[in-house]
């Protein structure tokens, strides 16, 4: 079919860094089987005010619109809700505009999604996106509603097809799915129990990346600290089913320290020792963990390892006990501080973030306070705020959603200002310090500035030329702009 036509398709991502791999996965596939994609959201998920769909969604724009979801908070289904009316508008006069849904959705609400919205066409499961061409074929052929979603397996794809958007920088997701039960999260729905990729798969993969000029890469997971993985391979057969086995090709690949033919069991901070063997990455990050399984094993590892960069991710969600047992988050206040101070004693120079969630279930004027005090006690270096969203098919859902909107609202504002003050006041102790930054691109907005990231993730702005895209410089901080650090070019960090 795409070859007497290149049709064009339109995807937009919704939601996480995983969905956004898994957008790259799927930008990768259409393009060769031969579509045309007419808009694609890039490497950051958090690219606020840009809607390149909007402008693309014209029914002169694309033949094809897919949306890859996300579950997590309601407003983000409701956004896919009512692109979707916008769509069924759209085929009334362009009665072949193909729409079609991936992504946590999908696992969320399954064919029941077909009977509401008749405009839908098509539906992947995050674990059928290698079927995502043939899907689109069948529906072009059959002109009916075509669904394909696996009930288990893993989600992950490996592919050279990937379309990323810098060429020095990748995302490497590891496992997928969740075996806690956070009684507000919906993730262990949508994306299932917990799944690994075997170690010499993502050993692999990570070579190959490193061999193909990617420098930092950012391994992914719902609870990457979690990973538990067979040191043996699964050989995928041209269907895209997945059998135990050890090719000879990944057999007479370098495997670094791991036996060849010992199927043990790999723990994260070993895979991690491991990737910091392969020569050329410079930089592995990792996101997300959950406190309990954040242990003073990874803080070791991340310590005597500099090619691990100085940010960790740890959602403390609540500063109160009892949310927090509500939540079922399996630590108390006390432990997480505890993890924490062991972490900053160990690395000494690692930048702590965090997520917070306001107004969950039962949380009072007192349960607030607490996490506003846990913010300006800990003094995390980034934290998200976010407002609770009653999920129906989580365990919270039995649970009263009984914080009104107005007080989530305040709540979530007032705990934004104070860690805006936070984030402010660690950013000025860096002017004048010396640091090393890696170099992502010019700027758009500003001809002669290069855009950089620290090693905690902060994005940096000074003048320089493209020949230093790419690499770690380092740049004498002396000013801040909102968010964005201003430095000035010294010499290229060794
Ligand atoms: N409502 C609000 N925030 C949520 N998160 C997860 N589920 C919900 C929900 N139902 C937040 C948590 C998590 C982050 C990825 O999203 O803080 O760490
Ligand atoms: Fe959701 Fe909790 Fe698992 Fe994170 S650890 S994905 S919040 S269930």
């Amino acid at each position: 079919m795409p070859k007497q036509k290149k049709l064009r398709c339109l995807l937009q991502t919704f939601g996480c860094q995983m969905n956004e791999y898994d957008s790259q996965v799927a930008i990768g596939l259409l393009k060769k089987a031969g579509f045309e994609i007419v808009c694609e959201n890039g490497d950051s998920p958090q690219k606020k005010g840009q809607s390149p769909f909007l402008q693309a969604a014209s029914e002169d724009e694309a033949d094809i619109v897919i949306m890859n979801t996300c579950s997590v908070r309601e407003h983000a289904e409701d956004r896919v809700f009512g692109r979707l009316g916008m769509l069924g508008k759209i085929k009334r006069t362009k009665p072949d505009l193909m729409v079609g849904l991936m992504g946590c959705m999908v696992e969320e609400h399954r064919e029941k999604l077909f009977k509401r919205f008749p405009q839908l066409d098509f539906m992947v499961g995050t674990r059928n996106i290698s079927e995502l061409p043939s899907i689109i074929e069948e529906v072009s052929k059959s002109r009916k509603q075509v669904s394909k979603i696996k009930q288990d397996g893993i989600s992950i794809e490996y592919s050279d097809l990937v379309k990323r958007h810098y060429p020095f920088y990748a995302w490497l997701p590891i496992m997928t799915g969740c075996n806690k039960v956070c009684t507000y999260c919906i993730v262990p729905i949508t994306r299932g129990t917990e799944v690994s990729m075997p170690a010499r798969e993502v050993y692999r993969e990570a070579s190959r990346l490193a061999s193909d000029g990617v420098k930092w890469i950012t391994l992914l997971g719902q609870n990457v600290n979690s990973y538990n993985g067979s040191s043996n391979v699964i050989a995928r057969s041209p269907e895209g089913t997945t059998k135990q086995s050890m090719s000879s090709e990944i057999a007479s690949a370098s495997l670094g320290t791991l036996p060849r033919n010992d199927d043990k069991s790999i723990n994260f901070p070993e895979l991690l020792e491991m990737l910091c063997e392969i020569e050329g990455l410079q930089r592995i990050s990792f996101t997300t963990s959950h406190p309990q399984d954040a242990t003073e094993e990874l803080f070791q590892v991340i310590a005597r390892n500099p090619k691990i960069s100085r940010r960790f991710h740890l959602p403390l969600q609540s500063g109160s006990d009892k949310i927090l047992k509500r939540m079922k988050r399996l630590h108390t206040y006390q432990e997480y501080r505890e993890k924490v101070d062991l972490l900053r004693r160990l690395v000494p120079d690692i930048a702590v973030t965090t997520d917070i969630i306001v107004g969950f279930s039962g949380e009072t004027d007192e349960d607030y306070e607490q996490t506003a005090n846990a913010l300006r006690e800990l003094h995390f270096e980034g934290a998200y705020i976010y407002k609770y969203s009653l999920r129906k098919a989580t365990p919270a859902a039995k649970l009263p959603d009984d914080v009104p909107f107005e007080v989530k609202n305040k709540r979530n504002q007032d705990l934004l200002d104070i860690q805006k003050k936070i984030t402010i006041e660690r950013s000025r102790k860096l002017l004048g310090t010396v640091i090393p930054v890696f170099v992502e691109k010019r700027s758009t907005k500003h001809a002669k500035d290069m855009i950089a990231k620290t090693e905690h993730d902060r994005k940096v702005v000074f003048e320089g030329d493209d020949s230093l895209v790419g690499q770690f410089v380092n740049v004498r901080l002396r000013d801040i702009y909102h968010e964005t650090l201003i430095g000035t070019l010294i010499q290229h960090a060794s």
